[in-house]
Formats: C-alpha cells, sequence, structure tokens
C-alpha cells in the first residue's frame, strides 16, 4: 500500500459552489492529495460543458500544489482504484443530505470494501448551497455572488448573456 493517501472528490460540479470550495480546502489539508473527480454523464443535460467545469476548477485551485482535477465515468469505485485512491469524501449539508450519502457509501463500500467514504461538513453559510439553486436564482436574474468561486459568476453571466442574443 502507497504511504500517500490520496482523496477523490466526486461530483457533477454543474457548476463548482463556494461549498465545493470549502470541502476541497478541507479535504487539501487532511489528505496528501485530493482529486476533484468529475463525471462524466451524458444523460444529464449540462450547463457547463465538462472540459469547461475542468477548466474552472483548475482555474480556482490553480495555487494548490496537491489539488488535482479529473474526469470519471463509470463507477466510482473503480475509479478511485484506478487513481490508487483510499478515500472519497461527500460534503453533508443537512440531515436532508444523510439517506443519499448513506446509501452510495454503503453501496461503494459493498463494491470495494477498501475504499472509506468520508463525510466533510462546510461552513456555515454554505449549508445550504447548490449547484441547482445557483442555476435557477441565476437563470431568474439573481444575485450569486459570493456564494460561487468568482470564475463561475462571470462564466454564468457570459452563458446568460449568449442565450439572451441568440433568443434576441
Ligand atoms: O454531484 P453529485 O450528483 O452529488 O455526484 C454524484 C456522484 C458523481 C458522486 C455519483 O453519481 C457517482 O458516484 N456516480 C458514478 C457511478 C457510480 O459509481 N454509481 C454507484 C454509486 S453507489
Amino acid at each position: 500500500m502507497s504511504a500517500e493517501v490520496v482523496a477523490i472528490y466526486p461530483g457533477s460540479f454543474d457548476p463548482l459552489t463556494n461549498g465545493h470550495v470549502d470541502i476541497i480546502q478541507r479535504g487539501a489539508g487532511l489528505f496528501d492529495r485530493i482529486v476533484v473527480s468529475i463525471l462524466v454523464n451524458l444523460e444529464k443535460a449540462p450547463l457547463f460543458t465538462v472540459p469547461e467545469r475542468v477548466e474552472i476548477a483548475r482555474t480556482v485551485f490553480a495555487g494548490y500544489a496537491n489539488v488535482e482535477v479529473d474526469t470519471f465515468d463509470g463507477l466510482l469505485v473503480d475509479y478511485a482504484r484506478s487513481r490508487h485512491a483510499s478515500v472519497i469524501v461527500r460534503g453533508l449539508r443537512a440531515v436532508s443530505d444523510f439517506e443519499y450519502e448513506m446509501q452510495m457509501a454503503l453501496m461503494n463500500r459493498r463494491l470495494n470494501p477498501d475504499v472509506e467514504t468520508v463525510f466533510m461538513m462546510p461552513a456555515e453559510p454554505y449549508t445550504y448551497v447548490s449547484s441547482r439553486l445557483v442555476k435557477e436564482v441565476v437563470a431568474l436574474g439573481g444575485s450569486v455572488t459570493g456564494i460561487v468561486p468568482r470564475v463561475v459568476e462571470d462564466r454564468l453571466r457570459d452563458k446568460k448573456l449568449a442565450r439572451e442574443t441568440l433568443r434576441a
């Protein structure tokens, strides 16, 4: 077994929020390396393409030597094995997250008992923040300043403007 503890932080990150950033920073302080692993899910209709999401995360974490950004498809535990990761990090915001997260953690443990899921709580100001709500607020003209990284805010504005231009 490698001495280095590698953690995977998987998700859709459509878009990356400050809640995600907070968890990644905490993970970077706990593990030798944390890999932000963006799911390539062909079924969903995402707002940002996978290459856009990778670029955003790489921009935000450019100054972090032990944060890596990658993509994956297929089973998370297979990907974790391929990355020699022993930990899956997930953020827990509220009790409402718990049931789904517990199901995933126990299914992943059944599939690969060598990978441990570690839950972390984001800082209080982000406990209600989700990518879904961010998209909804932006689509309806609200501000998401302070709950997403600046680069995400800029990209959301560009996307909205592009859509409005196309419709005009
Ligand atoms: O951002 P999300 O939607 O909360 O992330 C969900 C994710 C990517 C962690 C989950 O859908 C996943 O792990 N997908 C990969 C397929 C897989 O391994 N499924 C079985 C999980 S029990």
